[in-house]
């Protein structure tokens, strides 16, 4: 790949433009961030360290959006994050505005490119970003379920001292308070973790995991960003490489797991088309109603935003 674009260079984009460097995903990456010199410096910053941590991709700094010209991906980060105490729904209108004058810049300078979006509420907005961009739905994809699983595996290995590598989550909905942890997904090794802990202790795992983001929002009082930029650098190595990994991401949904007109974390083979196929799970019927009330809380949001445009 060519050219990556990172919208956004607040604590996720630049951790995510540092980490894809590094593994030398692309030739470039041009951070972009509307702050005078921010992206800017940032990048210089990451740029500096290549000789030393060896690496060839050369990383560009820009307050002009239309420095996403001729981007093979574009990841977008930009928007205003949640505060202590805020639902990552309470920051969905003053996100859109950012989100459509992205879009309009995508259509003109990279209507080929392939979409990550990461800014929050992540789901209701990428939703609306493809039906602004009128893109087949498989070149948008959002962040959310690989986020979501690495925490719910690290709250395993936590819980029970194994290895973090043997373990493999599943979390399905919404990437907010109503997402689906599925324990019934998750194995060490292949051994469902049932086996390994008792329901208590996966009660507890499921609770933690849904409000991981708001726990160390709550504690330093800004947003995660570690986990996020790993998750990204996952999802782009499955997309550069056509890995063709199985990952939980925010996909565009027409009529998967009965859903229609919404975007959520379903399994996705990810690979260098982009989302190349959704994998349709049998749910319990208690797991179809707990998705569907985590889909309501997300085309609430989409309802209320679709109004007041029309207003
Ligand atoms: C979180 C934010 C990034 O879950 O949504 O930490």
């Amino acid at each position: 790949m060519k050219k990556i674009s990172v919208i956004g260079a607040g604590n996720v984009g630049t951790a995510t433009a540092r980490s894809l460097a590094i593994k030398e995903l692309s030739n470039e990456i041009a951070l972009i961030d509307i702050r005078q010199g921010v992206a800017e410096g940032n990048a210089l910053d990451i740029q500096e360290a290549a000789p030393l941590l060896k690496f060839n991709t050369r990383v560009t700094g820009h307050s002009d959006l239309r420095a996403i010209d001729k981007s093979d991906l574009i990841i977008i980060t930009a928007g205003h994050p949640r505060k202590p105490g805020m639902s990552r729904s309470d920051v969905l209108s003053t996100n859109i505005p950012i989100i459509y004058d992205i879009a309009d810049n995508i259509n003109q300078l990279a209507p080929e490119a392939l979409i990550l979006v990461v800014t929050n509420p992540i789901d209701s907005l990428t939703y609306l970003l493809w039906k602004k961009l009128q893109f087949n739905r498989q070149r948008i994809v959002g962040l959310g379920g690989v986020l979501d699983t690495s925490r719910m595996a690290s709250f395993i290995a936590l819980e029970t001292g194994l290895s973090t590598h043997d373990i493999s989550t599943l979390v399905l909905g919404g990437h907010g308070d109503n997402m689906l942890p599925m324990p019934r997904f998750s194995t060490v090794n292949g051994i469902p973790i049932e086996y390994l802990l008792d329901q208590k202790k996966i009660d507890k795992i499921v609770e933690r995991t849904r409000f991981a983001g708001a726990e160390i929002l709550e504690q330093r009082k800004f947003s995660a960003y570690e986990t996020p930029a790993a998750a990204i650098e996952t999802m782009v190595t499955s997309i550069i490489h056509d890995h063709k990994q199985i990952l939980p991401c925010v996909a565009i949904l027409d009529g998967e797991y009965g859903q229609k007109n919404i975007a959520m974390s379903v399994p996705v083979q990810l690979g260098g088309e982009g989302i190349e196929k959704i994998i349709e799970l049998p749910l319990l019927d208690k797991e179809q109603a707990l998705l569907e009330k985590s889909a309501s809380a997300i085309i609430h949001d989409l309802k209320k935003v679709i109004a007041q445009q029309n207003m």
